[in-house]
């Protein structure tokens, strides 16, 4: 018998519930749970939707077999997290007849997520969405919080909606078949978590590397489980990030510059993928807090070391210039009044809002 999975409440004004453990994708009775209507969409990208769709439809179909369920799939990478795919999900929902009670379950990866959430938050004015993630990224971070968006050609994310899902299943036994790069890419959020408020985290995540690097079930689903917990925490008390849940974007103003200007990852290129770009982005926020006086030059090192020893990247790709990371930065969904605000951190466990910060510093962590 499977052990019951673990629970993270989201509490706020629309409140729900993460599950997290091993074959929750099969359990028909409880993703059906959620369809209050007879139509469900599911999306899902071309590398997750040959994995994991047949178990989705027919553990549906067994619990309900009244529901018509579609299916969208997009290729595979952030490079499909476009408008126009946006608009063909939209379509996918015309197309299934889809009435105000259908609910749209988005299996796979942040980019799914983001998108299927998007459609969701916008198809007659809102239907519900169960976030389905299989990346460690979208279980720590993307399918929580209700941030839904797609990126365009100027920026990441810069189209969007806030639309809280109505359930979020981590099924763990998906991170088998995910690959050892997006592993990391999702452990760098997990060290986030740790660097932004948490030095016990960052501890453990210096103690537990070679575990949680190795696919470790119980490690991965413990790291799951306090990153949701500090997620909910933040975004109960902040949901439209008008405050504090900015400080979960600690990293992703450099890292969303960085993406935008490569032009977005993909498994056909060699550009860095979202969890990457939030690993340099982490160091370069550090550096500049520590150029400003406002931390130590030897907590900077201690992320970067960690960042390092998980395999991510910890400096800028090459063939990237300061001058267009900043024209990139100043694109970022958190300035006011044409100002640089970014996340910076006063050292582990200890990041603050930082508004109307000055570009020449900036510049400088940029050019290395
Ligand atoms: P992703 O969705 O592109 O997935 C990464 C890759 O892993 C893809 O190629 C995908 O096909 C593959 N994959 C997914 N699950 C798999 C599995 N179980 N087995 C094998 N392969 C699998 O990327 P991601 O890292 O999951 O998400 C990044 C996106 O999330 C970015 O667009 C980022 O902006 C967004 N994001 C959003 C939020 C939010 O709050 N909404 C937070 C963080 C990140
Ligand atoms: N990933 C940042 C947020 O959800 O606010």
């Amino acid at each position: 018998m499977t052990a019951a999975p673990r629970i993270v409440e989201v509490g706020g004004g629309v409140p729900y519930r993460i599950a997290i453990g091993p074959g929750l994708l099969a359990d028909g009775a409880a993703l059906a749970g959620h369809v209050r209507g007879r139509h469900v969409l599911l999306v899902s990208d071309s590398t997750v939707a040959p994995l994991y769709v047949a178990t989705v439809r027919e553990a549906l179909h067994a619990a309900r077999p009244d529901l018509l369920v579609g299916t969208f799939v997009l290729p595979a990478g952030e490079s499909s997290k476009t408008l126009a795919n946006f608009g063909a999900a939209i379509e996918a929902m015309a197309t299934l007849g889809a009435t105000r009670d259908a609910c749209i379950f988005a299996l796979g990866g942040g980019v799914v997520g983001d998108l299927a959430g998007f459609a969701a938050a916008c198809w007659m004015r809102g239907v519900d969405c169960v976030q389905l993630p299989t990346t460690l990224l979208s279980m720590v971070d993307s399918s929580v919080g209700g941030k839904t968006a797609v990126d365009i050609a100027q920026g990441k994310n810069l189209v969007g909606a806030f639309h809280p899902p109505r359930a979020v299943f981590a099924d763990t036994s998906t991170l088998r078949t995910l690959p050892a790069r997006e592993l990391r890419a999702g452990l760098a959020e997990v060290i986030k978590y740790g660097a932004l408020g948490d030095p016990g985290l960052f501890h453990w995540l210096e103690a537990e590397r070679e575990r949680l690097l190795a696919g470790d079930e119980a490690a991965l689903a413990q790291a799951i489980a306090s990153s949701c917990e500090h997620k909910a925490a933040i975004v109960e008390r902040d949901p439209l990030e008008r405050g504090e849940r900015a400080l979960l974007n600690l990293g992703h103003t450099f890292g969303h510059a960085i993406e935008t200007e490569q032009g977005y990852g993909s498994p056909h290129n060699a550009n860095l993928n979202h969890g990457e770009a939030v690993a340099v982005g982490m160091v370069l926020a550090a550096r500049l807090s520590a150029g400003l006086g406002i931390a130590e030059a030897a907590d900077a090192d201690r992320l970067a070391s960690l960042l390092g020893a998980y395999g991510l990247p910890t400096t800028l790709p090459s063939g990237l210039t300061p001058a267009a990371l900043l024209a990139r930065m100043r694109l970022d969904k958190k300035n006011l009044a044409g100002r640089l605000r970014l996340v910076l951190w006063r050292g582990i466990g200890r990041a603050e809002v930082v508004p109307d910060v000055d570009e020449s510093a900036v510049l400088a962590v940029l050019s290395g």
